[in-house]
């Protein structure tokens, strides 16, 4: 031991250094809440595997996102739950479809809450999968392209902010920029799911949003959770693609990637803390096993420390509410 004594504890010797010295702090500005809209007036339908969370129609998602925009945060992440399924996806690229009335009616009562959309297939494809089903059951990449960059489109006529694609197809958001520009949309943002990774993880997600594959698996698409330098080849395409923001997912199984991907680039990028995650926090402190408020807090707080600008997360409201 070096002399005289090395003594890091001096630096935690009262609440007022720790408070100097800490390195990460996150606030009700990091975080996104996500919201699931159906059709319909007056529904508030609880997600078992969630608790806490609803699928809303627009009129009670107001409310909802009004509470949200109270206790300080300032984005939403949307996702849609259609009345019907089709082979094509018709309903993610409606111009009343279910999320682009909900941007419409949360960009009229809030003008300055950022309105994300997620923009993916799986929630509105009779099948499930996030793209084009071939009829082996494969997804065609390039016909979900066309897909893709007409969604963003109708999302961002709807008054969106950012459109936050989800598919994992090559080429997305190079398409998705060449659309929204060519339809006077250059201020529209793209939050890329650049590193999105076939996770078990999503398990409460694909109940809450209606949205397993009726078969097979999404593998062939989202990443295999054993690479990480396949993520940093993601990142790198989709920045130069014009990705405004890139986003890792999940986020605490993956902090090793996020830390490479913030390290990789110059653009935000943000975490998904995603479904599975939430419900296990959720489970242990229904059980006593764990203290919800610290527990969920020391996550958040180090999904930030691995280098996430922003996180999604379904605890944001409870978070940002903790933090206040
Ligand atoms: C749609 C999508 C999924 C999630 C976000 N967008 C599910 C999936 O890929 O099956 C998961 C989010 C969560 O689990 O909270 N492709």
């Amino acid at each position: 031991m070096a002399f005289p004594q090395e003594r890091p504890r001096r630096l935690r010797a009262s609440p007022a250094l720790r408070n100097l010295v800490r390195e990460t702090v996150l606030r009700p500005d990091d975080l996104v809440m996500p919201f699931f809209v159906r059709p319909g007036r007056g529904v508030k339908r609880p997600i078992k595997s969630m608790p806490g969370q609803f699928q809303f129609s627009v009129d009670e998602l107001l409310k909802a996102a009004g509470t949200a925009v109270a206790a300080g945060i300032p984005a939403v992440i949307l996702f849609g739950i259609p009345d019907k399924k089709d082979s094509q996806a018709s309903g993610a690229f409606a111009r009343d479809g279910v999320v682009q009335r909900a941007a419409r009616a949360l960009k009229g009562r809030f003008p300055d809450l950022v309105v994300i959309a997620d923009l993916c297939f799986c929630e509105y494809t009779s099948h499930g999968h996030c793209g084009v089903a071939r009829p082996d059951g494969s997804v065609d990449n390039d016909a979900t392209l066309e897909l893709a960059a007409r969604t963003a489109v109708s999302q961002a006529e709807a008054g969106c902010d950012v459109v936050a694609p989800s598919g994992m197809m090559d080429g997305q958001v190079a398409a998705i920029r060449k659309a929204l520009d060519g339809a006077g949309r250059e201020q529209t943002l793209i939050l890329a799911y650049a590193v999105k990774y076939a996770s078990a993880f999503y398990g409460p997600f694909r109940e809450a949003a209606e949205s397993p594959p009726k078969s097979g698996d999404r593998s062939a698409y989202q990443m295999d959770p054993a690479n990480s330098r396949e993520a940093l080849r993601e990142a790198a395409l989709d920045v130069a693609e014009g990705a405004d923001m890139l986003m890792v997912k999940p986020a605490l199984p993956y902090l090793d990637v996020l830390a490479a991907v913030r390290r990789s680039c110059l653009v935000p990028v943000a975490a998904y803390c995603v479904s599975g995650e939430y419900a296990m926090l959720k489970a242990a402190a229904a059980q006593g096993w764990l203290d919800e408020k610290k527990a969920t807090l020391e996550a958040l707080g180090s999904i930030k420390r691995a280098g996430a600008d922003f996180i999604l997360t379904y605890h944001a409201l409870e978070a940002a509410r903790w933090l206040a």
